[in-house]
């Protein structure tokens, strides 16, 4: 058993495909996540499982792994107990979530945008590109660059999880490249599909990020990193403390003009 702890979970979900549902059945997006690296030990410590939990969900996959034996399951090594399941997160890593919100606010108009969108329309179009600037300036310039410039920086950036959250970032500045180009072309599918596209790369980094990344960080910064990076974030804030009223309020006009506000933000 130790030796499959040691084993990326892609390899093991691979060659045992239960393994992947019983991590699905935690909540445990294993199956779907594009890098797939991470050791099975990692993900337990990851996930912030009670002893309880993790006892179970090991002796499900040793029952895939070795079925009809009685193998002894391991203790996975945590750098911290299990804390609450409840999620409370300290002072600057809450601000990632507020921003979290402003951003799921856009995504959530995104569908209504796509199906109204009409590539002759001066004022769809001016849509388009005031969005690719929202996300562009607000998710990317200033929430993306807090997360990869200051909050990433306390870890090793080796950490799989981590090239998992790099590699969504670029995913998404990928679908707002194609986007833009699709626009210049008037090609109406090209602007639905890179919309949707990064609408669903965001749905599940943005939840991935507050459920699990986000939670995992916490509990493995100090008091005086978390302090520092307040001081940090601050900086930033104030710096685009004009543009962010100014990105707020557009989020504000669209769900106005589509006369539709999202459920989950407020
Ligand atoms: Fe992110
Ligand atoms: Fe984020």
């Amino acid at each position: 058993m130790e030796q499959f702890l040691r084993t990326p979970i892609k390899e093991l979900i691979e060659r045992f495909p239960d393994v992947g549902r019983i991590l699905d059945a935690y909540g445990i997006g294993c199956v779907p996540c594009s890098v797939g690296t991470c050791l099975l030990a990692d993900i337990v410590e990851i996930h912030n499982l009670s002893e309880e939990e993790e006892r179970k969900l090991l002796g499900r996959i040793a029952a895939v792994l070795f079925p009809g034996q009685d193998v002894p399951l391991p203790v996975t090594k945590r750098s911290r107990p299990a804390g609450p399941r409840k999620i409370s997160y300290s002072p600057p890593v809450k601000r990632l979530v507020e921003e979290h919100k402003v951003i799921m606010r856009f995504v959530a108009l995104i569908p209504l945008i796509a199906r109204a969108f009409d590539p002759d329309s001066e004022e769809h179009r001016r849509l388009i590109i005031e969005g690719v600037d929202f996300i562009r300036s607000y998710a990317d310039r200033f929430h993306h660059a807090k997360e990869e410039d200051i909050l990433f920086g306390y870890f090793d950036p080796n950490l799989d999880i981590l090239k998992v959250m790099h590699e969504d970032h670029r995913k998404g500045r990928e679908h707002v490249k194609s986007l833009v180009d699709a626009m210049d072309r008037r090609d109406r599918e090209g602007v639905a599909a890179n919309l949707s596209g990064y609408a669903a790369v965001l749905t599940e980094h943005i939840k991935k990020e507050d459920e699990i990344l986000y939670p995992w960080m916490d509990r493995n910064l100090s008091t005086r990193q978390v302090g520092e990076m307040f001081a940090k974030f601050q900086e930033v804030d104030r710096k685009f403390e004009e543009a962010s009223r100014k990105y707020e309020e557009f989020v504000d006009d669209i769900e106005s003009k589509f006369n539709t506000v999202a459920e989950v933000t407020r």
